[in-house]
């Protein structure tokens, strides 16, 4: 395995001082991990540095066509005072499923997740304290060729920053309300949505801001061909309990495999409920909801973690969910879940790895 570099700030910054202030995404750490791929040398000069500003040519390839991909995970901060991660490597696996979609060299799964650990190692004492709140691990690689012609990088950047967060939503763990979003699709089946890609998320910006300007937290996603069967929302996979059945939508190309999601399935399946991964249509959620059989609705994500979802708005209709009250099983997977992660509850899984 190759040696990582490591240069100290001389210049720490200000931790901030309120936890429960911290949002998401404002704020990063004192250190970041860098890497360089050239083509004939592969992926070699692995580096820690104090975060800062990078050196982009303007006609970097990224810039221009978007040839990126990233990850997201947590570090939480366990009871004795030790620091865990959650499943890093299925992260590592997706950045490499995304890298080949976007032809972006391979990397090492098991050295990214040592360049995770010692970079969090390194900035532990900004992991937060406070229910709800962990650091945040952002792996990204970009093309930096400078070259405006498109084409598949030859040189390309791997990053990994920190950020300490709280929720992402303002709501928390309370429930969101979602607005099914018709004319615009975030991807199609042989398009990128399995990937982690910049460019999935900028194909949801609109539809966004459409339903922010309508006091909707997220969108919900219809496929892209026939408009007809649920894909995710906005950031999280998407689950639906109807007359005791959770379903989610299958992952046939156009979703993104959350790591979550897969946790919540693994979870849901060793606690005997029945659980099933198949295609679903909205009308089917509709008519659940007209017949009284839709007990629940919830998003996860690394981010978002477990997000019931409160109201769905479908072209005219507003339709109430659980009375617009956190169910059950949401409730149950969120303090299991969080549990595992902050080492509150033990891992009959292995899911958790120490720092
Ligand atoms: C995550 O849940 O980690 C994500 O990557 C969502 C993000 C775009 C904030």
């Amino acid at each position: 395995m190759q040696t990582i570099a490591v240069q100290r700030t001389t210049h720490p910054k200000q931790k901030p001082t309120d936890s429960s202030k911290l949002g998401f995404g404002n704020y990063y750490t004192d250190h970041m991990f860098l890497m360089n791929y050239d083509e004939g040398e592969g992926w070699h000069n692995p580096r820690i540095v104090p975060y800062g500003p990078l050196e982009l040519d303007p006609a970097a390839m990224c810039l221009h066509y978007g040839q990126e991909v990233f990850e997201g995970l947590k570090a939480y901060r366990a009871p004795d005072g030790g620091v865990a991660l959650f499943r890093p490597e299925k992260n590592m696996a997706r950045l490499n499923l995304s890298n080949d979609r976007l032809c972006i060299p391979p990397i090492d799964e098991a050295f990214a997740v040592e360049a995770v650990k010692e970079l969090v190692r390194l900035d532990q004492d900004w992991i937060p304290e406070g229910e709800g709140n962990s650091l945040y691990i952002r792996p990204f690689i970009i093309a930096v060729d400078a070259h405006v012609g498109v084409h598949p990088a030859n040189h390309l950047l791997f990053v990994i920053i920190l950020s300490p967060v709280g929720p992402y939503y303002p709501e928390g763990l309370d429930p969101v309300k979602i607005y099914v979003e018709r004319q615009y699709v975030r991807a199609v089946k042989g398009g990128m949505g399995f990937a982690k890609t910049g460019g999935n998320y900028a194909a949801s910006l609109k539809a966004q801001d459409v339903a922010a300007a309508q006091g909707y937290t997220q969108v919900l996603w219809l496929d892209g061909v026939e408009r007809k069967y649920i894909e995710e929302v906005g950031t999280m996979n998407v689950f639906f309990k109807i007359n005791g059945e959770i379903i989610t939508p299958a992952l046939q190309g156009s979703i993104l495999g959350g790591i979550t999601r897969m946790s919540c399935i693994e979870l849901l399946q060793s606690w005997g409920c029945k659980v099933t991964e198949r295609r679903l249509a909205l009308d089917e959620v509709v008519a659940a909801a007209q017949n009284g059989t839709l007990e629940e609705a919830f998003g996860t994500g690394t981010a978002a973690v477990i997000s019931p979802i409160g109201e769905l708005k479908v072209d005219d209709q507003h339709i109430v969910i659980n009375g617009g009250k956190i169910g059950e099983t949401a409730q149950k997977l969120y303090d299991t879940l969080t549990g595992i992660q902050n080492c509150r509850l033990p891992d009959p899984f292995g899911w958790v790895v120490r720092v």
